[in-house]
């Protein structure tokens, strides 16, 4: 009996043995699959990443030109003074009075023209104003989408991408093209007939948050993309693993704050709701309006209805401001590199500038320029969280 109870543990060692080889010889395959990779890849050298980290930098860069660009024209009522997108003929505006003319009476048949600038006769030159600003913005468009698909194009065909990489080209390629479907989805539903006679037309404060979504969306991709590439290696301490999965995973947390934050943003801007209760912290003489819950069915308060649409983003701001102050302060005694120490101090400081910008754009009932600040505020604030993101992924673990 005790002979045959050895045979058994011998037995059962031996199959753990060779179970251990064969996932060590995966491993072992693995590796040299990987490193295979990088031998036929010779062109992804240290030299060629900075190449690319630099070109995605200039990718998110036209990326945050064309939100503030839209920004502004939203904020100055230009985005529908095209009304029908056309790709290569839309690259070339009215070349004289008649053909600008012609362009004015086509904006005079829509909605806005009807409900909104009939009364304040807005002269042709005025007219030229919004439709540049809406050219200018469309055209913008389509130099992001040159300034990433061309150099893509050269360093895919020099073979400077890891796999990794070429599927996020992939990834980014979809976004780009959607990105513009989305923007003249979002232009299409300012140009139908409002539902009642009294409404301003206005876009879609939906198709608006999806059009941010998706440009917040690339920007992200890119500038995150870009930081992995181009930030040099510092000495850093290795940290416990459990310690570090815990701050990366709130730092993650905190983005996600930030991009809702933002999120919630973009249908304050879509539904105007930043000229209504015009005070703060109060709503008029109320911390909490009265008028939070009047449409039905219920949720879509959160969508349609200016009030709680102004309520929601301000209780979502105040709650990021909160939780990154939070983060900062418990991150207060761990051992972490200076420049993620700077990220972190920036990521702070930022959140009370954009908090700030917020108030007043709304203290001042939404002018061109505070708008456009706020807006290009979130941008800064969501880059220096991705900023401090990267630099906790490139800690080593213990
Ligand atoms: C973490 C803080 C905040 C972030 C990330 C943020 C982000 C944004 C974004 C992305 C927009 C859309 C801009 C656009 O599409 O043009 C927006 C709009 C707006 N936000 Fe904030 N915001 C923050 C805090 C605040 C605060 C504290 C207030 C006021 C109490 C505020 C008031 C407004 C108003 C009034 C608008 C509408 C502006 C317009 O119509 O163009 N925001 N915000």
């Amino acid at each position: 009996m005790a002979s045959l109870w050895k045979i058994g543990t011998s037995l059962t060692k031996l199959t753990k043995l060779n179970i251990n080889t064969i996932a060590n010889c995966k491993n072992v395959l693995k590796f040299t699959r990987k490193n295979t990779t990088v031998a036929l890849n010779t062109n992804v050298t240290t030299a060629n990443n900075r190449k690319i980290g630099l070109w995605l930098a200039g990718c998110s860069g036209m990326v945050a030109g064309a939100v503030v660009l839209g920004g502004v024209t939203r904020l100055t009522e230009s985005g529908l003074s095209m009304v029908d997108w056309k790709l290569i003929k839309d690259m070339v505006p009215p070349k004289n009075e008649q053909e600008w003319q012609e362009e004015f009476d086509k904006y005079k048949e829509f909605p806005e023209w009807k409900y909104m600038n009939k009364d304040k006769q807005m002269t042709l030159e005025q007219f030229k104003f919004i439709f540049y600003m809406e050219w200018g913005h469309r055209m913008w468009g389509r130099l992001t989408g040159l300034v990433f698909l061309l150099p893509a194009a050269y360093f895919w065909k020099k073979g400077y991408f890891n796999s990794g990489m070429k599927k996020r080209i992939g990834v980014f390629s979809v976004l780009l093209g959607f990105q513009g479907f989305l923007g003249w989805y979002m232009v299409k539903s300012g140009l139908n007939e409002p539902e009642k006679q009294t409404d301003v037309p206005r876009v879609s404060q939906y198709r608006l948050a999806a059009h941010l979504g998706s440009a917040f969306l690339l920007y992200v991709g890119f500038l995150w993309n870009s930081l992995n590439h181009l930030l040099p290696n510092q000495k850093v301490e290795p940290m416990n693993a459990k310690l570090l999965r815990g701050i990366s995973m709130r730092s993650h947390g905190l983005l996600t704050l930030i991009f809702t934050t933002a999120l919630a943003g973009a249908f304050v801007a879509g539904l105007d709701a930043g000229l209504v209760y015009n005070s703060f912290p109060k709503f008029a003489d109320r911390w909490i309006p009265t008028d939070l819950w009047t449409i039905e069915p219920k949720w879509k308060n959160f969508f349609e209805n200016p009030t709680m649409v102004q309520f929601q983003h301000r209780m979502l701001a105040t709650g990021t401001l909160a939780a990154i102050c939070l983060y900062a302060f418990s991150m207060r005694r761990v051992n972490i590199s200076p420049r993620a120490r700077l990220a972190l101090n920036t990521l702070v400081g930022m959140s009370f500038v954009q908090v700030g910008l917020g108030i007043a754009t709304l203290l001042y009932y939404v002018p061109t320029h505070l708008g456009a600040l706020h807006q290009s505020g979130s941008l800064a604030l969501l880059s220096f969280g991705i900023w401090l993101a990267t630099e906790l992924k490139r800690v080593p673990k213990i």
